[in-house]
């Protein structure tokens, strides 16, 4: 299935930028639901990364911001100063869409669509949001939805126009049982692959921080990628500067090989269950376990 998506995602129309999708022959986009029953376990950042990393590939993306109400995805991009309209607006016809999708200048092909800050969930209707979803499929490679948490109205929402999920979990068993549950609502015939997100080795090797096998026992899917915990992702959250952009950073490069794996590529998960080898990394750990 990930081959299939692949091979369409690199037709050379694909990689044509995103103002121009819209005269370009092409086929069908993918929209891929980024979700995980609990909140805060990286579902926004996990977005944004992905969505950056693809478009620096040469797709065009569009994010989408599915979270009525609570809508981050514009500040961890970096672009809530351009935001003026949302995809409420689009639905009910006071904008058009070219009017709400805010472009961004790092990789001109991906673009944001905002949620509304002011409106409730509740006021989405799932057939308008099947057929938004439908319609950016026509113009973009691929479609991201950033989902709120929760199983209700706004996850229903979220997940109504997808065709491959990717479920977000931290390490912790409260995450990891949510995540399970939200697998079980997905609607039948989404593909869905696992992040697991916050890794901490150290923990994971004192016993005190659920291993990725071990996740993935409950769990049973495929594993798109595991994201170390680091520093630097609350830094650049509040920069509103994606690390799958920057060179050098071990985060972003955990996120790099997670878009390549989800083009299909074979590249191999990282192995953070080992021990430390060498001498400096004992010291290192055991000056860390001082602290
Ligand atoms: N790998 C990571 N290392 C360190 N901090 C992280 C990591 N991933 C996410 N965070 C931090 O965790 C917090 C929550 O992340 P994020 O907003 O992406 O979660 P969410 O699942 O979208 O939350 P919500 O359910 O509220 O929408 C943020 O402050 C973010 O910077
Ligand atoms: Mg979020």
């Amino acid at each position: 299935m990930a081959d299939q998506h692949a091979a369409a995602a690199v037709q050379p129309e694909h990689m044509e930028p995103a103002q121009t999708q819209a005269e370009a022959p092409r086929t069908t986009g993918t929209a891929i639901v980024i979700t995980s029953g609990k909140g805060g376990v990286g579902k926004t950042t996990s977005t944004a990364n992905i969505g950056a990393a693809l478009a620096a590939r040469g797709r065009s993306v569009c994010l989408v911001d599915a979270d009525v109400g609570l809508r981050n995805l514009d500040v961890v991009l970096g672009l809530e100063n351009r935001v003026q309209h949302h995809f409420l607006d689009v639905i009910e016809q006071k904008c058009a869409l070219e009017d709400a999708l805010v472009q961004d200048k790092r990789v001109p092909s991906m673009v944001l669509l905002p949620a509304a800050q002011t409106r409730e969930k509740d006021d989405v209707r799932t057939e308008d949001m099947a057929a938004l979803i439908e319609d950016l499929r026509k113009r973009y490679d691929y479609v991201l939805i950033d989902s709120p948490a929760g199983i209700e109205m706004g996850f229903k929402n979220a997940v109504v126009g997808a065709q491959r999920a990717i479920v977000v979990t931290t390490p912790e068993v409260s995450a990891v049982r949510d995540a399970d549950r939200v697998v079980g609502l997905l609607p039948k015939g989404i593909e869905a692959q696992l992040i697991v997100n916050r890794l901490r080795p150290q923990l994971v090797r004192r016993g005190k921080m659920l291993s990725v096998a071990q996740v993935d026992e409950i769990l049973r899917l495929p594993l798109l990628g595991v994201i170390p915990d680091e520093p630097e992702v609350v830094i650049a959250t509040n920069r509103g500067e994606p690390l799958s952009l920057k060179e050098g950073s071990t985060t972003g490069e955990a996120y790099r090989r997670a878009v390549a794996r989800l083009e299909g590529e074979p590249v191999e998960i990282e192995d953070y269950s080992a021990e430390p080898g060498g001498l400096l990394s004992r010291l290192a750990a055991w000056i860390g376990g001082r602290r």
